[in-house]
């Protein structure tokens, strides 16, 4: 498994169901969760690492990893909150993003087994940062037009600028830059 980066078509496509949720996905969200820790980052989804599937894995310090299969959101709170957000995907790249406070998700785990999940706070936030790669949907999608283009320009600059900011796809580790920033970030997911 390798981490997609910006520019990869596979991040901007919607994931299938997994049908039926066989034991080899218990393989997948270990590797995917090894992924995760590998960068760094608190949820990693299926087209993140080319696997074109409806799944994601989060890992919120202080909580176990969890495996969503085939999630949907099924109810989201009216309040909504900012809160800043960066990407495994798109490293080195951080922004404020508004979603509702609070979701709840049913899925699958990795044994198949069906669930709800009542979410808030950073959990909630990664959630649907995740639940968004499945639709081929992006975080800086969600930032109005000239921020995207700002925040994409910047991107783009520290690719180019020599590969020090920016990990290659097969060589350093996306995020790892981030280590030590503020835990009140939902980032790198
Ligand atoms: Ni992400």
């Amino acid at each position: 498994m390798e981490i997609e980066l910006l520019g990869s078509g596979l991040l901007r496509q919607k994931a299938e169901p997994v049908q039926p949720i066989g034991h080899e996905y218990r393989k997948i969200a270990d590797d995917m969760i090894d992924m995760l820790h590998a960068g760094k980052g608190v949820g990693l989804a299926g087209p993140q690492v080319g696997l074109m599937k409806r799944i994601f894995v989060v890992h919120i310090e202080g909580s176990a990893p969890l495996v969503f299969i085939n999630p949907s959101i099924i109810g989201t709170s009216q309040e909504l909150t900012r809160y800043e957000e960066g990407c495994l995907s798109i490293p080195g790249i951080w922004a404020e993003i508004e979603r509702p406070a609070s979701v709840r998700i049913q899925a699958w785990n990795a044994q198949g087994k069906p669930f709800t999940l009542d979410a808030e706070g950073i959990l909630a936030r990664v959630i649907q940062h995740e639940n968004d790669h499945l639709e081929g949907v992006l975080f800086i999608d969600r930032l109005p037009e000239g921020k995207r283009n700002k925040v994409i320009a910047k991107y783009e600059r520290r690719a180019a600028g020599g590969g020090k900011a920016v990990p290659g796809k097969n060589g350093g580790v996306p995020g790892a830059e981030k280590t030590g920033r503020a835990a009140a970030r939902a980032g790198d997911s």
